[in-house]
């Protein structure tokens, strides 16, 4: 019975996908290199848990090439910390359903596993990005930033994109990217896509999945804080919002709060004060119950 199960659901599942799958690195380039040199691939590299914010990349890099390559590797370098790398969200089945409502024949879904990602034991090598990643998460999160280019670059060898796209959700990591991919000085155009949020505010995120619908209304509290100090950084000092935002978070047990910044949207510096003359941002990354969120948002 369980046999005569497995021979009619596999054929179907392949006839609904028909979506290119990859594991192999190796496979992976050759496919790439199978390519006319005409043919452009759109590059979106994710760690799954795939949500509509993915998608609005992977819908923006099919706009602008012909095929599009999707990764999904929960990239073990970047976690500076053993238990969020076990406790992040791992939804292969979900991430399937969601690429299906895709043009499968345009897309091919690269799921390379650590070991052939590597060519062994998963190790970062050290990068020199400056004082961009010196701050933020680059504070709190020590290592992370090596993790992220050493896997990027890897990434990056296996699919030579002609642009590779990533949400402005991580704005920082988007700076940083555009360093590496200067640093290793091929064609890849690195786009930055604007934060998908939901109705409520909420910025979309892997890690959401790990909320309770109740958590999710308390999580729009950053983007409830973030924009009421942009509506009133023109009447208030940054040190008095600055306040004013620390004691929301100290009124809800729940929250912990890492750090809330404002700085120069290009290079990071961290500002104490408003000024129209260069774009600012406001960074913000907080604890709710076990759950580390991260947001930003423009002011001018
Ligand atoms: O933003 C992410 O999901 C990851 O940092 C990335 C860019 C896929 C690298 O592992």
């Amino acid at each position: 019975m369980q046999i005569w199960g497995n021979v009619l659901c596999l054929p179907s599942v392949n006839l609904i996908l028909k979506m290119r799958i990859i594991t192999l690195k190796s496979e992976m380039s050759h496919w790439r290199q199978g390519l006319s040199s005409q043919s452009s691939v759109g590059f979106v590299p994710t760690m799954g848990a795939l949500h509509h914010g993915h998608l609005s990349l992977v819908s923006q890099a099919l706009m602008d090439n012909d095929l599009a390559v999707i990764s999904i590797f929960v990239n073990p370098t970047q976690f500076n910390n053993s238990a969020d790398l076990e406790v992040y969200p791992r939804t292969f089945e979900a991430d399937n359903s969601l690429l299906e409502t895709l043009p499968h024949d345009r897309i091919v879904l690269f799921t390379p596993r650590a070991e052939d990602l590597y060519d062994g034991p998963p190790l970062s090598k050290r990068w020199e990005f400056g004082s961009i990643a010196r701050v933020m998460e680059g504070e709190f999160r020590d290592g992370h930033f090596d993790g992220v280019g050493t896997v990027l670059q890897l990434l990056f060898e296996a699919v030579s994109p002609s642009k590779s796209y990533f949400g402005e959700k991580d704005y920082q990591q988007l700076l940083i990217v555009k360093s590496l991919a200067d640093q290793l000085g091929n064609t890849n155009e690195i786009i930055g896509c604007p934060i998908y949020r939901e109705v409520s505010g909420l910025a979309m995120s892997s890690r959401n999945q790990r909320l309770s619908e109740q958590q999710k209304v308390q999580a729009t509290l950053l983007y409830q804080i973030m924009k009421y100090i942009k509506e009133h950084l023109n009447t208030m000092s940054w040190a008095e919002l600055k306040s004013w935002a620390e004691l929301q978070f100290e009124k809800d047990k729940d929250w912990q709060l890492e750090y809330l910044t404002l700085a120069d949207s290009q290079t990071l510096e961290k500002k104490d004060d408003y000024s129209k003359d260069k774009p600012l941002r406001i960074f913000i990354a907080a604890h709710l119950g076990t759950v580390r969120l991260i947001d930003n948002m423009a002011v001018n």
